[in-house]
């Protein structure tokens, strides 16, 4: 018997796929095995349908080394690489399909990275002093409209120029753009703002040159992050896009639901800027989250 005779026939083309899929078989864990025997079958299908040349699959493995290179503790690139190619806003909405009447979620994005400070209902989370100030009111609602007192309602926002804290720790305190409210008895919350700008999410990266490559702008519409969340209920992680922002119809992360585009109007009005505790005139946008009944467990 020869050492050719121990190879029972050759892997070829057509035969390399099945052969990687079998040779899952001895998985412990059926779930591993059906996850990475589609993503083979998937990635060879992509292979067979481009027929790269062993410099653009090198070039590929190459931009995929600089995107974990480019991630350290506060930047994660694979998330945008998955947040650019619509999988981030895809497994969202698998995992979180409509329900009747319920606030539509999004992608959670990079930047709830820090726990939003433990704010009053009425506080301001512009410890800047922005230029356009504004009012958000708000409630937590059953999908049959009863409200939930003694919700969270963690909110974080990037700038009237575009960056979150975290970006420009130099020119925001901590904690700019955030806050931890809890909905009162009428499941209220309520605080002072400033209108967020759209902006660039990171482009000095890998992913921005993708982005450049393919003649893709980075922006995303102006935007409040918010997740509601109470006891018995679904948490539900959203944003809220502020009308008439540009490109809410080209969001580079592809998360814009129009159920969740509300009007930041403008309001004069001098008493109430001063119950508000905001320069007269300012912007006011309502924004009621719904959420859903948990299932009950069998713990109850
Ligand atoms: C964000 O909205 O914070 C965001 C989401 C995805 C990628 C970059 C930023
Ligand atoms: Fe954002």
């Amino acid at each position: 018997m020869t050492d050719r005779d121990v190879v029972p026939e050759d892997i070829t083309e057509d035969t390399v796929t099945d052969a990687v899929v079998d040779s899952f078989a001895g998985s412990a864990d059926p779930r591993l095995q059906a996850l990475l025997s589609a993503v083979v079958r998937h990635l060879h299908a992509a292979v067979r349908e481009v027929e790269p040349t062993i410099a653009e699959w090198e070039a590929a493995v190459d931009f995929l080394t600089r995107t974990g290179q480019t991630c350290d503790d506060t930047r994660q690139e694979f998330v945008l690489l998955s947040d650019v190619l619509g999988i981030s806003a895809l497994v969202e909405n698998i995992n979180h399909r409509k329900v009747a009447g319920a606030t539509e979620a999004t992608v959670l994005g990079p930047f709830h990275m820090t726990e939003s400070p433990v704010r009053a209902n009425g506080d301001s989370i512009d410890l800047v002093g922005g230029r356009e100030p504004c009012v958000v009111t708000g409630r937590v609602l059953t999908t049959v409209g009863d409200p939930v007192p003694g919700a969270s309602v963690d909110v974080w926002q990037a700038d009237e120029n575009g960056f979150y804290d975290v970006q420009r720790p130099d020119v925001q305190p901590a904690g700019n753009g955030r806050g931890l409210f809890t909905t009162d008895d009428e499941g209220r919350f309520w605080f002072s703002t400033v209108v967020p700008s759209w902006y660039p999410i990171p482009t000095d990266g890998p992913v921005g040159r993708l982005l450049g490559a393919t003649g893709r702008h980075p922006n995303r519409p102006a935007h409040v992050h918010f997740i509601a969340d109470a006891d018995g209920f679904v948490p539900v992680t959203t944003h809220i896009f502020v009308a008439g922002s540009p490109y809410l119809d080209s969001d580079a992360v592809f998360a814009v639901k129009r159920s969740l585009v509300r009007d930041f109007d403008p309001v004069d009005d001098a008493a109430e800027a001063a119950r508000s505790g905001v320069a007269n005139p300012f912007r006011h946008a309502q924004v009621d989250l719904v959420v859903e009944r948990a299932e009950p467990t069998a713990a109850g």
